[in-house]
Order: C-alpha cells, then structure tokens, then sequence
C-alpha cells in the first residue's frame, strides 16, 4: 500500500482513482476510513470485499462543505426529506448548523442516487459532513459523494493512523491518503431523525446526546429505549455486540478487579489501558512491574484518552510480551464527567471490544 501526502497533486490522483471506481483510504477527524463514490455500486462492493464486511451492515455518506442542506442533499438525490414532517426537517437543519462539518452522522430518509448497497437495503442513509481539511479539498475537488466505513477489517480496531490503515488493510487496497493522526480518534455520533421528529442515538461519539437534545429541545433516545416504533436492531442494523476486538482477549474492570487477576494469576502478562492517571499508584509496585501500562491522558482528560484509545490498544494487540489486555472501566474511575458524553463513548466502545466474539 502506497501513502499519497495530502498535498494538490495526490488529491488530484484520489479524484482520478475514485471517479474511476477505485475504493482509497481516507482521514477524517475520527477514525481513517475506506471511501467509495457513494453513486457507484460496483465501486462500493469493493469496500465490502476489502474489508470482509457483510452486506447487511451499512455505510455511511460522506459529504463536501456545501452541501449542508436539505434541499442540496434531496436535489442531489442523497436524502429524500418530503418524507420528514416539518419538525424533523428543521431539527435537522440546526443538527446541521450546529455539528456540520464534525463527527456527527444523520440517519434520514434516502433519495434515490443512493445504491441498495451503500444502505443495506434500508430506506434511510447516513450522511456524514466530515471536517478533515485534506477529505475535505478531496470533497470538494471530486464533487462527489463517498461511502467510507472506518479502514479496518470487519469487527477489529479503527485505525486512527494511516499506518494503522497499512497493517489492517496493507495488500488489500493500493493507496491511503495521508492526514495524521486522528483528531477525535472514535467514530462519529450517530443519530437517526424519525419522519415524526423522534430522535434516537444509536451510537455515542464526540457529540454528546446532552449537546444534541439541547440543538434541538427534544429527548434523545437510546437505541434500546426507542420511541419510534422501531426495534433497536431495525434502526441500527450494523451496531453488533462485539466490534473494534483486538485478536488478545480484553477484560474490562476497576483497578480492583485488575488487582485480583495480578494476585490470582501471576502468571498471565497483562497489558493495561488505563483512563486515570491516579490509577497506577494504586496497584502494587511488585506486581506493576509485570505490567505493561497505557497511560490514555496525565491528566485524565477524557477527549485525549478518547484520541489516543485505538492506537494504545493496538499497541498492546500487538505487543509480544502482553498475554491479555485490561481496560480500566471509566465508571469505575474517580475522575469528573465519568458518565458523561466523551466517557459514555469510550466505555460503549470498550463494551464491544470486550464482548464475546462472533
Ligand atoms: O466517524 C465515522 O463515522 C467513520 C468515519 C470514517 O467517517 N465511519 C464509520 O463507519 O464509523 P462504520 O461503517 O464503521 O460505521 C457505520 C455505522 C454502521 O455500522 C451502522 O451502525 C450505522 O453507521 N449506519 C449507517 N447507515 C445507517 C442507516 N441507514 N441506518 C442505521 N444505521 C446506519
Ligand atoms: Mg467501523
């Protein structure tokens, strides 16, 4: 896999490789993603091959600056918003105003460019307007729509840089467009607006679900308490139980229950994620010497554990001296806003990684 720098004359082969129906790997704000002209199905069945994804899970739209309307994403056939009523459609006006362009994805109803494919068949799509100043000179040169699920193989780590990007997915795909590490570092909230205004977040991310009902003076529902009608699996149909798994198992706990597993089983090789920067005095030096410790922010700042999360426990998956991985649960730590937005979103993506696999 060959690395393209972000500068004119790579973006000018992206456009090139992408109208011609290749699939490329990109960086946004998030995570590095596997993009597609989302109008081309056939190009998009390649993202599903290179990645071994299954087609009932879908993807998300990605869109350039200026394109931020309802009326610019109908007349381009991405959303067909006649099917939302005239409160839905101002909610996601100001969603918008207030989010675009960031990490925050809109599940609405779908026009009629949009391939099955892209959808899974749904009649909504998500539509993303990315804020990555390379994606976006991409975005904008091309003209185009992409399709771009995180770059990494069905249900493993988001690749947070383009290195991640090459040993995820290195032979598979030719070129990764350079962007740097991450910004945000974990995907983007989604949220699926209802013909009827009923909003349901069915995946935390940067933008809070607090930040989301204060734009729009209405409740936000989790996926499970849903009051649209819609099971949470009808609404979400790709949000699986075990998902960003590293190849080692991982435990999720307090530094307690890490304690316990030192003290019972000696002779395990534990690799540590830790979110509290008090945590580590808290184990005993005897037993720390056997760890292998990723410390996510000094000073427990849950943005910065949140960017450096997928990097560390790659580092650990990949470490020949770690047996098993622990990641500390932020609800156990003693830091502020441990239930919060930035926190709820790691512990959700800590969830899935601990999960039983497939
Ligand atoms: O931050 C992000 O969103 C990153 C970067 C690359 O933009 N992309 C990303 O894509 O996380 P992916 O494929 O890893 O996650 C997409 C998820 C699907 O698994 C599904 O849960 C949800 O978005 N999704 C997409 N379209 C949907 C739809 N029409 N209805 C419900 N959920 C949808
Ligand atoms: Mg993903």
């Amino acid at each position: 896999m060959n690395t393209l720098s972000g500068g004119f004359q790579s973006i000018q082969k992206c456009v090139a490789l992408l109208r011609s129906g290749d699939v490329l790997g990109i960086p946004t704000e998030t995570v590095y993603g596997l993009a597609a002209n989302a109008f081309d199905e056939k190009a998009v069945a390649k993202i599903f091959a290179v990645k071994d994804r299954p087609t009932f899970d879908p993807l998300i739209v990605h869109i350039p600056t200026g394109w931020g309307s309802l009326r610019k994403l109908d007349e381009l056939g991405i959303t067909d918003s006649s099917l939302l009523s005239s409160e839905a459609k101002a909610i996601t006006e100001k969603f918008m105003k207030a989010f675009w362009p960031g990490p925050f994805t809109m599940v609405l109803p779908r026009g009629s460019r949009i391939p099955d494919l892209v959808t899974s068949g749904l009649s909504t799509v998500g539509v993303r307007m990315p804020r990555h100043t390379i994606t976006q000179d991409l975005l904008r040169t091309l003209q185009l729509p992409l399709a771009a699920p995180s770059a990494n193989r069905f249900g493993r780590i988001s690749p947070t840089t383009s290195s991640a990007v090459v040993s995820e997915l290195g032979g598979r795909v030719q070129y990764v467009l350079e962007g740097g590490p991450c910004e945000v570092g974990l995907e983007s909230t989604i949220v699926h607006v209802a013909p009827d205004a009923t909003l349901t977040l069915l995946r935390p991310g940067a933008i809070s679900r607090e930040e989301l009902a204060q734009a729009s003076a209405r409740e936000v529902a989790l996926p499970e308490k849903t009051t649209s009608g819609k099971s949470s699996a009808e609404l979400a149909p790709g949000m699986l139980a075990s998902h960003y798994a590293p190849a080692k198992s991982l435990t999720l706990g307090s530094i307690e229950e890490l304690r316990l597993m030192l003290a019972d089983q000696p002779e395990i090789r534990w690799g540590a994620l830790l979110l509290d920067p008090a945590a580590e005095a808290r184990i005993a030096e005897v037993v720390r010497s056997r760890l292998t410790v990723e410390r996510l922010s000094e000073e427990g700042d849950w943005s910065e554990s949140a960017r450096r999360l997928f990097s560390a426990l790659r580092r650990l998956d990949d470490d020949g001296a770690v047996d098993r991985i622990f990641a500390e649960d932020p609800r156990t730590t003693t830091l502020p806003e441990r239930t919060g937005g930035m926190a709820s979103a790691i512990l959700d993506r800590l969830t899935r990684a601990a999960a039983p696999r497939h």
